[in-house]
């Protein structure tokens, strides 16, 4: 899919002051450093649309940005992050949930994780509570620059097997590096073929 524009629309606290009409949206959220906020921009191929840091708890609010004027990217903050004050961290993460629980123009979530690492107990948890809600999800394995391919495919595969303990499957997932600029066109082709669907209903 080509991105012919890409707007920063509107930051909000709460889903409630979320944009109005009913354009399909599509969500990033991980722990926070994860890389939610440089993917949207990769994908974007715009610098600085989303604000990145290489301190965790950058984005604290919830983003909507506006792509060829029919969907939204929305990036929302990181889970995760115990730097912040206590009510500060609850009122986030309820602002979180609700948006996922009561968006209703939320058609997916990408679930962002730094394939490095070994499964986590905070995003497996994370996951099983979307089931339990039946909010559909992707996972995107992020960073992959900083691996090799074979170590990329063994971490995922590992992760595959961590998730067939409580899945029957792992959910379509792609591997991503925003500094390489990879996975790109992968993601954007499957919001493609789901908008596509969405106008055929
Ligand atoms: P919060 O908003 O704090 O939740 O973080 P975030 O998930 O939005 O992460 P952000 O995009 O701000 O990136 C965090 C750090 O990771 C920054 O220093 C980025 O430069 C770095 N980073 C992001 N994507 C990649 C990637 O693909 N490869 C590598 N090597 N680093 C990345
Ligand atoms: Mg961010």
């Amino acid at each position: 899919m080509e991105i012919k524009s890409a707007e920063f629309i509107k930051s909000s606290t709460d889903f409630k002051m979320c944009p109005e009409g009913k354009l399909p949206e599509y969500a990033f959220i991980g722990r926070s450093n994860v890389g939610k906020s440089s993917l949207i921009n990769m994908l974007c191929q715009q610098k600085n649309l989303a604000l990145t840091s290489s301190k965790p708890g950058k984005t604290l609010l919830i983003n909507h940005f506006l792509i060829n004027k029919k969907w939204y990217l929305v990036d929302l903050p990181g889970y995760g992050f115990a730097q912040t004050g206590k009510e500060t961290r609850k009122k986030l993460i309820e602002s979180i949930r609700n948006y996922i629980l009561f968006r209703e123009q939320l058609i997916c979530l990408f679930v962002l994780i730094d394939a490095r690492h070994e499964p986590q107990k905070i995003d497996l948890e994370f996951m099983e509570w979307l089931g339990s809600n039946s909010i559909p999800f992707c996972i995107v394995f992020t960073k992959t620059d900083k691996l090799s391919a074979s170590q990329i495919d063994e971490n995922i595969e590992n992760y595959r097997q961590k998730m067939l303990e409580d899945w029957e499957q792992l959910p379509p997932h792609f591997k991503t590096s925003s500094y390489k600029k990879t996975g790109r066109e992968e993601l954007l082709n499957y919001i493609e073929e789901i908008n596509r669907s969405l106008t055929m209903q």
